[in-house]
Formats: C-alpha cells, sequence, structure tokens
C-alpha cells in the first residue's frame, strides 16, 4: 500500500548551521498511529514542521498522499491538522470562536454540528463562549486539538498533545485520539511519556540527534520486553551452579552471592518454583529474592545513551 506520508533522504540544516535532521527516511501508513520518542533537542518537531510545511527542507522529500509538500503546498495542508508544541491563541477570541475561524481559513463550509461534536468530544462545549485567556493549560492544549481538527483532517500531527495536562485529562485526551483512528485519521504524535506512546501508538519511532534510531511495530517491541528477570542473593557464596540447573539461563554475580535467572514473562510455566527447589535441595539458601521486567523505557534509554557515548 502507498503511504500517506513518505519521508525520503530528510535532512535540516538550519541557518546557524546546526544540522537538526540527518538523511531521515520513513513511510507512514494511512490509518496508523505513530509515536516519535526523543530527548529534547532531537529533531521531532522540526520534523513534523517540515512536514506541515512550516519549515524549508535542507535536502530531500516529503510527499502528503502523493503530494510534494513543497511544490503542492496548498494540498498536501489542507487534508493536515497540526496541533503545536507552543500554545499559540488569541487570548480575546472565544473557544467556539477561535475553531470556526480556524475551519474558515482552510476555505470548509460552516459546519455548527461537527464543531459542536469535536468540542463536545474534548469537554470544551461548556466552555464554548469563555475566552481563551480565562482556561487554563490543559484546556488551553484541547482548544488546540478542536483548532487541529476543525476542517476535517485527514492526518493530524500532534506535538504534545498532553504535555502539562492532568491524568484525567490525559486519559480522555487518548480516547480522543483513538477515536480518531477509528473513524481513519492517520496521527503521528510525539510524547516525552513513554506510557502514552505504550498506550496508544500502533508503531514507535526514537529519534535522537536528528537520527531515526529505531521504527518498530509497538507488538514487537513489546515481545523484546517480555524478559523478566529474577534476582536471587544467597547465604554462602557459590562458584558453580548445581548440576540440576545447568540447562538455565542463570547468572552469577556478586562474588557468587547472587544468582540472575531471565526467563520470558509470557511463558505459563516460568520455572521460577524448579529453579528455587533446585537451590534448596542443593543445600544453598536464600536471603532475599527481587523480580524485575525490562520497559519500553529501558530501551529507549538504552538506545539514546549508546548514541551519545
Ligand atoms: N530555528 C532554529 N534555528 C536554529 N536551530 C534550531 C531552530 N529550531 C530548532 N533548532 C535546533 O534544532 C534541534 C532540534 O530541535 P527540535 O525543536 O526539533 O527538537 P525536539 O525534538 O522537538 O525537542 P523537544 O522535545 O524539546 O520539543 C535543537 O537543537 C534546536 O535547538
Ligand atoms: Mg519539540
Amino acid at each position: 500500500m502507498e503511504p500517506i506520508i513518505d519521508i525520503q533522504n530528510l535532512t535540516k540544516k538550519y541557518a546557524d548551521g546546526y544540522l537538526a535532521l540527518d538523511n531521515v527516511s520513513a513511510q507512514i501508513a494511512a490509518g496508523e498511529i505513530i509515536a516519535l520518542l526523543g530527548p529534547n533537542g532531537a529533531g521531532k518537531t522540526t520534523l513534523i514542521s517540515i512536514i506541515c510545511g512550516l519549515t524549508t527542507i535542507t535536502k530531500g522529500t516529503v510527499s502528503i498522499d502523493g503530494c510534494d509538500v513543497v511544490s503542492e503546498y496548498r494540498k498536501a495542508r489542507s487534508i493536515i491538522g497540526l496541533v503545536p508544541q507552543e500554545l499559540m491563541l488569541e487570548p480575546f477570541e472565544t473557544v467556539l470562536g477561535t475553531v470556526k475561524l480556524s475551519r474558515g481559513l482552510f476555505g470548509q463550509k460552516a459546519d455548527p454540528g461537527y464543531i459542536e461534536k469535536i468540542l463536545r468530544q474534548l469537554s470544551l462545549w461548556d466552555r464554548r463562549s469563555t475566552q481563551i485567556r480565562e482556561l487554563s493549560g490543559g484546556m488551553k492544549r484541547r482548544v488546540l486539538i478542536a483548532k487541529a481538527l476543525s476542517h476535517e483532517p485527514r492526518i493530524l500531527f500532534l506535538d504534545e498533545p498532553t504535555a502539562g495536562v492532568d491524568v484525567d485529562m490525559r486519559r480522555e485526551t487518548w480516547e480522543v485520539i483513538k477515536d480518531l483512528k477509528r473513524s481513519g485519521v492517520t496521527i503521528v504524535l510525539t510524547t516525552h511519556y513513554i506510557e502514552e506512546a505504550e498506550e496508544i501508538a500502533d508503531r514507535i519511532a526514537v529519534i535522537n540527534s536528528g537520527r531515526v534510531l529505531l521504527i518498530e511495530e509497538k507488538t514487537e517491541l513489546m515481545k523484546r520486553l517480555g524478559t523478566k528477570q529474577l534476582s536471587i542473593d544467597i547465604n554462602q557464596p557459590i562458584s558453580e551452579l548445581p548440576l540440576t540447573l545447568a540447562d538455565c539461563d542463570i547468572q552469577i554475580e556478586n562474588n557468587g552471592t547472587r544468582l540472575i535467572y531471565k526467563y520470558d514473562a509470557s511463558m505459563k510455566q516460568a520455572g521460577v518454583t524448579a529453579v528455587l527447589s533446585a537451590l534448596n535441595e542443593a543445600g544453598v539458601s536464600i536471603l532475599d529474592l527481587q523480580t524485575y521486567q525490562s520497559s519500553l523505557e529501558d530501551i529507549f534509554v538504552g538506545l539514546v545513551a549508546e548514541e551519545t557515548t
């Protein structure tokens, strides 16, 4: 299938010579939710700004549904909605006015029913006559989402949609994003919350120093995260494992006083009992036990650290 967003060898050098994107290529399929993860300054906003036609390209191409974002800017822009990272809103305008105006700017016919639907979805309907300046930061962010949706875009970019948004409101925003996906909208979001990517993304891309370090299906990533670890502190140091445990993935650490057993968390029979009883039979007495499961955060931190060392 043709990707709805096609990024080919994209490089961005800012006027001061800073290389913000370094030969980035990626294809995004219609209807998917992709989360861009990366530390501050990784290049996420730069990437989104280029796709949305707000920043110039140094090298490479980007097309949206077959339209080049530079030579066919207006056509490409008409199918995109953007929720920017910065809260840019007219303070004296009302919520309803802001969203209606935005629809008008895209040349779409007025549709009060549609605007009401999105404001209700984002719990802003009761605040429709309130001026923007009277809203809290989290509400302003939701007005930005409503504004981005005003012209019924097929692709929505959300640059940190839940930054500064409380836990309940974050969950509500996730529901709105999932609903949009169900209605066929393709979604690209950036986030610093790994939990957010875990919760809503189909694919995850990790970006650091202008390069894409990883782009993978979330379920595949999660499978890799299936390894659990049991750490066993023992009374007397040992130099060798009891023979009955020779086939298990167990390492001896801490001068022989700690055993690290790795197993697949999805297995019904993890073998933990077998390991413990084998130790017991071999006369090894156990002082303490701890289990540990790696997370997406570990992968992310590991990848970024690898890059910077
Ligand atoms: N207009 C500009 N001129 C020069 N450098 C810029 C400009 N805009 C961004 N940069 C630099 O490009 C790099 C990438 O910035 P960008 O805003 O894309 O990062 P980001 O991944 O969105 O970070 P954050 O998570 O903090 O939002 C940063 O080092 C930033 O300082
Ligand atoms: Mg950013």
